[in-house]
């Protein structure tokens, strides 16, 4: 679980970030896909190429269900439920692309605030994107 000062510095750049969310949800899933494009086999019908209007609205998704967890930080296995059936039940998706997607979210914030991202910011960003992912990897077994 997160601590008080990693809860803060978690809700402190999300303030920045929920400006720019959709450009930023956007963005991560471009380097999801040109990073590990293994990952694009779980959107076949979506037109991936960059700045396509699926990529987009997906993205926008992404970063409005992160959202959620930021502002309901305390509860973050509450407010994800839903997602984590989605994800576990129907869509899927192995654990290990929750990583990868993470660490893609981290670079693309830190691209975006590289004076807010301090090792602290990212340590504490880190620990909430595996939060977020347990949760949602949690219905497979
Ligand atoms: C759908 C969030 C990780 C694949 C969704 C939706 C949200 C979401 C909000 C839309 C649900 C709806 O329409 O009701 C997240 C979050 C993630 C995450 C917050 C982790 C931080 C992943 C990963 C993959 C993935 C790692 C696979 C690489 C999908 C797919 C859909 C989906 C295939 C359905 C897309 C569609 O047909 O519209 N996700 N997701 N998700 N997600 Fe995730």
């Amino acid at each position: 679980t997160l601590t008080q000062a990693e809860k803060a510095a978690v809700v402190t750049i999300w303030a920045k970030v929920a400006t720019q969310a959709d450009a930023i949800g956007a963005e991560s899933l471009e380097r999801l896909f040109s990073s590990y494009p293994q990952t694009k086999t779980y959107f076949p019908h979506f037109d991936l190429s960059q700045g396509s209007a699926q990529l987009r609205a997906h993205g926008s998704k992404v970063m409005n269900a992160i959202g959620e967890a930021v502002k309901n930080i305390d509860d973050i296995r509450g407010t994800l439920a839903k997602l984590s059936e989605l994800h576990a039940y129907i869509l899927r998706v192995d654990p290990v692309n929750f990583r990868l997607l993470s660490h893609c979210i981290l670079c693309s914030v830190a691209a975006r605030y590289p004076s807010d991202f301090t090792p602290e910011a990212h340590a504490a960003w880190d620990k909430f994107l595996s939060s977020v992912s347990s949760v949602l990897t949690e219905k497979y077994r």
